[in-house]
């Protein structure tokens, strides 16, 4: 082997250390959007809890809180297929392989949520919320059908 000489020693170190580093792996590669699709996730639960607690009247239905909910959670359905890159099922996460496998049946649940989260604004908006309840239980309805489908247990 060629000795490297002092000049070519900053220009080739790097090279050399990258080489020696092992491959990146799965886990790692797909860390940052399990991370963005959990926290989503953390945030939807949120406001959803919050709108669950207003159907029953276990909290007041202000119409200034209760849009404010709505408005996120319409935002929070739009970017929520923004996490589920492709092949992330390895790591820190429970979502399923199956997800990549039946794409369109998964993108299709979140759109039946997306759906779900916009009639809410649109009862938010009009102040009709005696419809809160019945759009409440829709809503439950798609966040459990696409748990059951692709999230897993453990
Ligand atoms: C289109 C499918 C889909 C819909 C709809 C959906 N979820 Fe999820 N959810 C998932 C998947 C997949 C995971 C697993 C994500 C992971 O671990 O990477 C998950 C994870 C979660 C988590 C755990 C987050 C964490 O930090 O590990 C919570 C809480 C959650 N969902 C709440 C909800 C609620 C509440 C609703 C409805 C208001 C909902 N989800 C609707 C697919 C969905």
């Amino acid at each position: 082997m060629l000795p490297i000489s002092k000049l070519a020693l900053p220009f080739v170190l790097p090279l050399l250390l990258a080489h020696a580093l092992p491959a990146q792996s799965e886990s790692t590669r797909f860390e940052e959007p399990i991370r963005y699709r959990k926290a989503v996730m953390t945030m939807i639960k949120r406001h959803y809890d919050q709108v669950s607690a207003m159907a029953k009247g276990s909290i007041p239905a202000t119409p200034e809180m209760l849009n404010r909910h709505a408005d996120t959670l319409d935002m929070l359905a739009k970017l929520m297929l923004d996490g589920f890159v492709a092949g992330s099922h390895e790591g820190d996460t429970r979502a399923r392989p199956e997800i990549w496998k039946q794409w369109k049946d998964f993108r299709a649940q979140a759109e039946a949520f997306q759906a779900d989260a916009a009639r809410l604004q649109e009862i938010a908006r009009s102040g009709k919320t005696e419809r809160l309840k019945a759009a409440v239980s829709d809503m439950t309805r798609s966040c459990k059908n696409c748990h059951d489908d692709f999230k897993s247990a453990s």
